[in-house]
């Protein structure tokens, strides 16, 4: 079976979030079971510098960029870094050469063609997928992910081409709108901006069309799959996604038990494991020595890794880190984004010298270190699609201490493997906080849960039989 897997990011080439981490390993995965899992990306700068061994092999002169001015782009091949999954790249450098981030320039501002770049990604993942395709190689299914490859399956489906389509939600709080008068410049007719096609409240949403093309949606986890069907997360899409839930199913990501393995890691001072774990120990004082702690070794760590946006409840860490500190804990911060969040972290930092620290910014040494040297990792996410950190977390011994959402919820069991609570809210953050001090101080309770934790398998192969599975049913159903 073969299998177009479109995205705008992938691990190690280029990441902004969990997407990258899934769409790094995940093809891969399926590689592992047989599949014939191939990889499309945009050529930013960043993702062309780091390919080895590339070959061109299209090039294409008709797509749709900028006002119905053609520009022409090529299609190289590779492998991913470090693996032989296949990779097409487009090499199209008046879209994807920016200086800046894939999204955003480096003052944080979107770049104000998006819709043209992103729609250009999914010009050439329907291109790929059609029966116009200038390669050999034809998938069977095409796999979308996210807003950014969202009008794949409307270009597939008002092109006449049934190759099934999945879109994958990472994240339905990032929708792709643009204003309507878009619709003409990405090549799209007046007859899909409707309720039945890709309108969303008076705008184009790119993330809407692929809910309404794709012949079946997927979500990262069971629960999150549940709960977009309400109104309470489902950010406006709840009436389509629950008038589609018969094509809607919640698979639960995986980790990269390579990259993230305590008894191999590199980025680690040194190695531990669930069954010699007194590496952890040193691997927490070495991390309180590089962030500049205090060294104590029994002050419970609280470590927190997070994109710093309204999602990851950090208002919620702000309002409990006083009484952490108070109690004797100690907490290191990791993250950048939202510049009012950045701006109360460093405050709390200069608050607690040597027993707050933080990183604004993004460091992914850093980030494995934070899950080796701290104690309990913080992940009270008011929504969480799926969440990896939690489940790198577990994997460290770090115990979890989650809101009761989405991923969150269907990967940490309370009192086994960490501390879950339900209601976003400091004083139920608080009571878990307080849970947590309490088993920390009874050494052999600790011990085991965060053995628990370590032993729990959360490798990639369940869903990526699942994956597959879902793509035979859809071969089934429409070929
Ligand atoms: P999301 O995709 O919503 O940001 P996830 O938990 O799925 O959340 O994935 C986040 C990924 O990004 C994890 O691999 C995490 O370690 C990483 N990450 C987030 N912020 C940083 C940072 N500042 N430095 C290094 N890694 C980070
Ligand atoms: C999104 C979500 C996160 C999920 C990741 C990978 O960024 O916010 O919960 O783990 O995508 O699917």
């Amino acid at each position: 079976m073969r299998v177009l897997y479109a995205t705008s990011e992938a691990a190690p080439l280029i990441k902004t979030g969990g997407l990258a981490d899934v769409s790094g390993a995940l093809p891969a995965a399926l590689r592992e079971i047989g599949l014939d899992c191939r990889i499309l990306i945009p050529g930013y700068p960043v993702v062309i510098e780091k390919l080895q061994a590339t070959t061109t092999v299209a090039e294409f002169s008709n797509l749709f960029f900028n006002d119905a001015t053609g520009i022409s782009a090529r299609l190289l091949e590779c492998r991913m870094p470090g693996s032989d999954t296949p990779l097409y790249v487009i090499d199209a450098p008046e879209a994807f050469t920016r200086i800046g981030g894939p999204y955003q320039d480096a003052n944080g501002v979107d770049y104000p063609d998006n819709a043209q770049r992103f729609s250009l990604l999914s010009q050439v993942a329907a291109r790929l997928a059609s029966p116009d395709s200038p390669l050999d190689w034809r998938p069977d299914v095409l796999h979308c992910n996210d807003w950014q490859t969202g009008l794949a399956p409307a270009y597939l489906r008002l092109a006449g081409c049934l190759t099934p389509t999945v879109m994958t939600v990472h994240n339905l709080a990032y929708q792709g709108i643009f204003p309507p008068d878009m619709l003409s410049r990405l090549n799209l007719p007046a007859s899909c901006f409707g309720v039945e096609g890709v309108e969303y409240y008076g705008n184009l949403s790119f993330l809407k069309a692929g809910l309404y093309y794709a012949n079946h949606i997927t979500t990262v986890s069971p629960t999150y799959a549940e709960e977009i069907q309400h109104p309470q997360l489902g950010m406006g899409m709840q009436g389509l996604l629950a008038s589609r839930r018969h094509q809607l199913s919640g698979i639960l990501n995986g980790i990269d038990t390579g990259d993230w393995n305590p008894s191999s890691d590199l980025h680690l001072p040194c190695e531990y494991h669930v069954r010699a774990p007194s590496g952890k120990k040193r691997c927490k004082r070495k991390l309180q020595e590089e962030l500049g702690l205090e060294a104590q070794a029994d002050a419970p760590l609280f470590g927190m890794i997070a994109r710093m946006a309204h999602q990851k409840g950090m208002d919620l860490v702000l309002a409990v880190a006083d009484g952490i500190v108070d109690r004797g804990g100690q907490i290191a911060l990791l993250g950048t984004g939202d510049k009012s969040i950045e701006a109360a972290v460093r405050e709390l930092v200069a608050r607690h010298p040597g027993k707050v620290a933080a990183l604004i910014g993004y460091d992914e040494g850093l980030s494995h270190r934070i899950e080796a040297g701290s104690d309990i990792f913080l992940m009270p996410s008011l929504f969480e699609p799926c969440g990896l950190n939690q489940m790198y977390s577990l994997r460290y011994g770090s115990v979890p201490i989650v809101h009761a959402t989405g991923g969150l919820r269907d990967t940490v069991e309370d009192e086994v493997t960490g501390f879950v609570f339900h209601e976003p809210t400091p004083h139920a953050l608080w009571l878990a906080v307080e849970r947590a001090f309490d088993l920390y101080s009874q050494k052999p309770a600790w011990k085991k849960m965060m053995a628990a934790g370590m032993n729990r398998d959360f490798s990639w192969e369940k869903s990526a039989l699942t994956y597959q599975a879902l793509y035979q049913s859809l071969l089934s159903t429409t070929g």
